[in-house]
């Protein structure tokens, strides 16, 4: 199973059509797919890693190596309920805490802004697309996310999985579906180890090539869609021949915003079987989501049923 490649680049040409289908085949039935022709400067991706790979070397390395994970898995203790991954967390959006990480030198600082802002620009542009394909408007999931807000929350998870002794006694990343809304990943280009779960199967999402963006949706797109976007179970597996960058950049609601399921996606509820068969009398040979609308309509207080 090849996990689904949406090239950017077909989307403003005779290939929208194709590629925007793909797109919400890839939401429905994958959970996660690649981006190609992202327009993210690729120089800028490598250079954000090479610094991670540095401050990973420089200050989190050795303590890992000397943490309580660690000493787990040497003496084969209980590792089922400890993950093989050292971590820190950066907010971009509504305010950013990044001077706030300890020792993080200001190249990387700038860097990481630098990278964020190209990437919130996929990011958006993925919500609209999403939204286009379920029938909102263009700006809905945008919208539902900033809540009273100026704009969706946005925060990166800076993951590295050490080189691992022992992989098979312990998960890099337990299994789990994430929380938010859309999450686009800057992944390892050597050292694999993200697995998705498909049809029954733990399907290997493979090290990108040109440093093509990962991204999978999370709980509140599987909620906002209805169920028709379902988060996808997905974990990591550590590696015993070296460690794995992962810079996961997550689109999400802010705090306060209300979450629902987009009332267009929604069947009608709380009407009368009677006077839908007094609908279906005068449509039964037209299509049906139509009917379906007039119901919402009715239920609605717009008592519009044609006579
Ligand atoms: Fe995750």
């Amino acid at each position: 199973m090849e996990i689904p490649v949406i090239d950017f680049s077909n989307l403003n040409g005779d290939k929208r059509g194709d590629t925007m289908a793909l797109l919400h085949e890839a939401c429905e039935k994958w959970g996660c797919f690649m981006v190609e022709n992202h327009e993210i400067d690729t120089q800028l991706m490598e250079k954000l890693k090479q610094l991670i790979n540095t401050y990973y070397e420089e200050d989190l390395k050795e303590s890992f190596y000397q943490s309580e994970i660690a000493k787990r898995l040497e003496k084969q203790q209980n590792t089922s309920d400890i993950d093989w991954e050292i971590t820190f967390f950066i907010w971009h959006r509504p305010t950013s805490n990044i001077n706030e990480i300890p020792n993080i030198s200001r190249e990387l600082c700038q860097t990481m802004d630098e990278y964020i802002a190209q990437l919130l620009k996929l990011g958006e542009k993925l919500s609209e697309l999403m939204s286009e394909n379920l029938g909102l408007e263009k700006d809905y999931i945008k919208k539902a996310f900033s809540g009273s807000g100026e704009g969706p929350a946005v925060g990166t998870k800076v993951a590295k999985y050490p080189q691992c002794p022992r992989p098979e006694l312990v998960r890099g990343l337990r299994e789990h579906t994430d929380a938010g809304g859309i999450i686009l990943l800057l992944q390892d280009d050597k050292v694999p180890g993200l697995e998705f779960f498909k049809d029954g199967k733990w399907v290997e999402i493979p090290p990108p090539k040109n440093n093509a963006v990962f991204v999978n949706t999370g709980d509140q797109v599987e909620v906002l869609s209805n169920g028709l976007y379902k988060s996808v179970l997905h974990r990591v597996m550590p590696d015993n021949s070296g460690s794995r960058t992962s810079i996961a950049t997550f689109y999400n609601p802010i705090g306060d915003a209300i979450i629902s399921p987009a009332p267009k996606l929604l069947y009608p509820s709380n009407f009368r079987y009677g006077d839908y068969l007094k609908l279906y009398g005068s449509t039964k040979f037209g299509e049906k989501a139509p009917r379906f609308e007039c119901m919402k309509n009715m239920t609605n207080g717009h008592k519009n049923i044609p006579a």
